[in-house]
């Protein structure tokens, strides 16, 4: 060990999938690397299958055996399941590592926890970063987004490795500083958030292809690459197509269609919304997302209900099938105004009460390599920010506004082609009356006024004239 104390760069604990990925991809990029795991067995595995790579990598035995590889101040990522196994961690470390030390937590934490870690962890001078990584197995291998949450000055003594290991869009790294303590996690969180409204939103496009329009598999494939070169191109409907043209080896089906349509979900997505809601933002369409993998899950009571009530699937009879698929493209789109405006809403607020000063602009632009939200329309989100926007609606941006205009016709007809046809569109049925309750001046609270003073006496605002008032309700 001796003889390898000052090699590594950067430590790293928990060599699962993800830490895993990350290892090889800091070692590739030329940083010598220390890890530690748990288990010995999966440490040696590793090194084992680790190629060349290995050269700069130093397996370690224990926390104390990994402090003595880096050189200090020494940068150890933790990238173990978010909870209680990283405060095991971190309280690991704090006996191993000395002041000017810092403790990087990669995974999905829920951004409370890391602030809590970060107050906890100021008075013992060992700093504490907490930082988003999105980009799945690949991305950790080969380039993710990263958000880092933290003192400033930390982030730049870890700087040169994160942007050397992050994916890069037109060669500008997709890393930044977010703002301090919990702004990378919660950054990271919205992410996801916006990630669960984009796969549910598709998920019901499938779903009116499929049952709608009786389309199989590989030629919705089809569809969904066509879309790929256009205006929905992301890595999203990329992998849609890929999803769909996936024979099963075993029935010879698409094998999508022997899976479970069950979806699972580790809870980002409901941190998102339970984030929105305290914040007072509206992010309905995010919600609808998580509400309907909740619904998925309940498979038995929905086989029951299918019993009594009926399948709903009516088959839609469009005119022109080419007609309606475009109607569907552009459907989609606008769907994702929608949830980008209600995600990018929800951080501007938090950015303001948390006083983290979160820099939009960079979220977008980092967000366009990397991540799993990864498109061509968070480009236009970046251009949107740098030419005007400081703050407000994205529905309000100009080049927004009119994307809206040309594509919610085809949101409103397919909400309604699905609600008369039975076929379930939540997400974006809430990004449809999201946006016509956004752009409607007169809405219909005043009704909700008059019955909350009716019972409660909580008095409402009268149509030019201040103060408050009281209604002289007939009995
Ligand atoms: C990413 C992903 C990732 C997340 C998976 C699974 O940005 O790389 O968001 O962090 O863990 O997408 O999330 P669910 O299990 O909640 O679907």
């Amino acid at each position: 060990m001796k003889e390898q104390a000052v090699q590594a760069e950067i430590g790293l604990i928990g060599l699962g999938v993800m830490g895993a990925n990350l290892t090889l991809n800091i070692a590739e990029k030329g940083f010598p690397i220390a890890v530690y795991n748990r288990t010995w067995e999966t440490t040696e595995k590793f090194i084992a299958n680790a190629g060349p790579l290995a050269s700069r990598i130093i397996a370690c035995r224990s926390m104390a055996d990994l402090a003595e590889a880096i050189h200090p101040p020494r940068p150890v990522i933790i990238m173990v399941k978010a909870g209680d196994a990283v405060d095991e961690q971190i309280s690991g470390l704090c006996k191993v590592l000395k002041p000017d030390d810092i403790i990087i937590d990669a995974g999905n934490a829920n951004y409370h926890d890391t602030v809590r870690r970060d107050a906890a962890l100021a008075g013992t001078g060992i700093a504490f970063i907490g930082m988003g990584v999105s980009g799945g197995e690949e991305g950790a291998r080969h380039g993710p987004s990263i958000m880092v949450g933290g003192l400033e000055q930390s982030y730049h003594r870890v700087e040169k490795v994160l942007t050397a290991i992050a994916a890069k869009y037109k060669k500008q790294p997709c890393c930044a500083w977010m703002g301090t303590d919990g702004a990378g996690h919660f950054v990271k969180t919205m992410h996801n958030g916006i990630e669960y409204a984009d796969m549910q939103m598709i998920a019901e496009i499938y779903g009116l292809m499929r049952d709608g329009l009786g389309m199989k598999a590989p030629e919705m494939a089809k569809v969904f690459a066509r879309w790929n070169e256009g205006k929905l191109n992301s890595y999203l409907i990329e992998i849609t197509a890929k999803v769909l043209a996936t024979v099963d080896g075993k029935t010879k089906k698409p094998l999508v269609d022997v899976i479970v349509d069950r979806a699972g979900q580790k809870g980002t997505g409901k941190w998102s919304v339970i984030e929105a809601q305290h914040l007072g933002i509206p992010a309905t369409t995010l919600e609808a997302a998580v509400a309907a993998r909740v619904l998925s899950s309940m498979k038995d009571e929905r086989s029951r209900a299918e019993k009594i009530f009926g399948a709903s699937r009516r088959k839609l009879t469009p005119k022109s099938r080419g007609a309606f698929l475009k109607q569907l493209e552009s459907a989609l789109y606008a769907g994702k105004i929608a949830a980008y405006a209600q995600g990018f809403a929800v951080m501007e607020q938090a950015s303001a009460e948390k006083g983290w000063n979160l820099p939009l602009g960079t979220i977008a632009s980092i967000w366009r390599e990397g991540c799993i939200i990864r498109s061509q329309f968070l480009d236009l989100i970046t251009s949107s920010f740098k030419k005007s926007r400081g703050k407000g609606n994205l529905l309000m941006a100009g080049d927004f506004a009119a994307m809206m205009k040309a594509n919610q016709a085809a949101l409103r007809r397919t909400v309604a082609d699905a609600a008369l046809n039975g076929a379930p569109v939540p997400a974006l049925s809430a990004a449809l009356s999201y946006f016509d309750s956004y752009r409607r001046a007169r809405g219909t609270a005043n009704l909700i006024q008059g019955q909350r003073d009716f019972f409660g006496a909580h008095t409402f605002e009268r149509i030019g004239e201040p103060g408050s008032h009281r209604g002289a309700w007939i009995s």
